[in-house]
């Protein structure tokens, strides 16, 4: 693990998480909060070209067999259909893969929200974490560098050289064009029971009070009792990450605790109210992204309404809006129902989509070893 040479940095963004989670949650307006349809943002179309192709690059990872897309499937709205992730040779992940479908608009990343910077900082993360890509910056700037399909596309970008700067940059703008459309909620083609299900999503069910917004999230942490996922802990090289994560983020005891403590690494709080507290996900293409939750322990969206529905375990700091819902068997389906109005087309054409061979049968660069960096 490379704990001491990543420490200072991930510090640093921590902190500047916090502050950036704290202002946008104070100029979040009722008006934003609305639901409605997602809009996007301005999209620089050579960037998010280049970006895409280093999304599907699996040389962007230590040992050139893990891409972006390895984990964030374009047919699962960019998740990978398993409870917890898969990861890097040597460790197993101890989370569930997340959408990245309107990540770019999200306010903070990651399910425990610890990076509130922006997405330049998630690719860095995602890049060069052990668990994740295991990539060394350095190295891979001289390996896009060899590429000179790469060459053309960064300057075609207006970046200039290939540099792992621009690199952090490109991925976030090809993130921009992965937004949601065509779902019966924007088109008003819902069904009879997903509109009823609406009305009991803002009612009395009282979902719409932490997913609002059209993306149907308040981009806060809530404790909603999820119940442990037992294999972060039976199985021992999960446990292994999981333990070299929480070192890393300075959780105490954490050989020995046998729970994902959330967003607790973020602040610590010393009477521990954060523990187990994850960020609300948005409620977008749920048709695609099963099974669900921080750690995958449910696996469709009748069972979520109807362990919603018990008013959840009795968990301490559980957050007061878990509650009985007194919800009837129909209302259940009809807010499932609901649910499933918001999936949209998925993303999956040649516009999000790298199609092409990504070749690596092009000559070394000559004198190599004399080409100034
Ligand atoms: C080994 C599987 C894997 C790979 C490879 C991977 N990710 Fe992820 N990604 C995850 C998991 C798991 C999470 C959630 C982690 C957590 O909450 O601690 C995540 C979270 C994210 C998020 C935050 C989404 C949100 O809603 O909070 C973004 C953005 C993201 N990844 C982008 C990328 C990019 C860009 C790459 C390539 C540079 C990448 N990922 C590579 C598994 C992966
Ligand atoms: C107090 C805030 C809050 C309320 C109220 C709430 N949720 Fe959630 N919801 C969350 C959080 C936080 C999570 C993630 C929990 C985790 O991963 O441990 C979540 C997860 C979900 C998920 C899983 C999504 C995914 O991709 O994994 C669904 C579906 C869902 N909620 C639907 C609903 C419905 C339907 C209602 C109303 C009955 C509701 N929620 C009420 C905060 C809330």
């Amino acid at each position: 693990m490379k704990i001491s040479r990543l420490k200072s940095g991930t510090a640093l963004t921590v902190g500047a998480a916090l502050m950036s989670v704290t202002v946008l949650a104070a100029s979040a307006s009722a008006e934003d909060m609305a639901i409605g349809p997602v809009v996007g943002p301005e999209i620089n179309a050579a960037k998010a070209e280049l970006g895409k192709r280093l999304f599907f690059d699996k040389r962007l990872s230590g040992d050139a067999a893990v891409s972006c897309s390895s984990c964030h499937q374009p047919d699962k709205a960019f998740t990978d259909g398993l409870a917890l992730s898969k990861a890097y040779p040597g460790s197993k992940g101890f989370r569930n893969t997340p959408t990245l479908v309107n990540t770019t608009l999200a306010a903070n990343w990651f399910h425990d929200g610890r990076i509130g910077t922006n997405l330049n900082d998630v690719t860095r993360e995602s890049l060069t974490e052990d668990y994740s890509m295991n990539m060394d910056m350095r190295l891979m700037q001289e390996r896009v560098k060899q590429d000179p399909v790469y060459v053309e596309m960064f300057k075609a970008a207006g970046y200039g050289e290939p540099s792992n700067g621009s690199i952090r940059k490109a991925i976030p703008e090809y993130l921009k064009t992965l937004i949601s459309k065509g779902s019966p909620f924007d088109n008003g083609t819902m069904s009879d029971a997903a509109t009823r299900g609406q009305a009991l999503f803002e009612g009395k069910a009282g979902c719409i009070d932490c997913h609002s917004g059209p993306r149907f999230t308040d981009d806060q942490a809530h404790n909603m009792g999820v119940p442990e996922n037992p294999e972060i802990w039976s199985d021992p090289m999960r446990h292994m990450t999981y333990a070299a994560f929480a070192q890393f983020m300075g959780v105490e005891n954490f050989l020995n605790i046998r729970q994902d403590v959330g967003a607790q690494i973020i602040k610590n709080p010393a009477d521990r109210s954060d523990v187990a507290k994850f960020n609300t996900p948005t409620l977008r293409e749920l048709k695609y992204t099963a099974p669900y939750m921080h750690n995958g322990m449910f696996k469709s969206l009748s069972d979520i309404v109807a362990f919603y529905n018990t008013g959840g375990e009795d968990v301490p700091n559980l957050d007061p809006k878990v509650r009985p819902l007194g919800l009837t068997f129909l209302e259940q389906q009809d807010l499932v129902a609901f649910l499933e109005a918001l999936s949209g087309d998925p993303l999956t054409g040649p516009e999000y989509v790298w199609e092409g061979e990504i070749s690596t049968n092009y000559p070394a660069i000559e004198n190599w070893r004399d080409v100034a960096n």
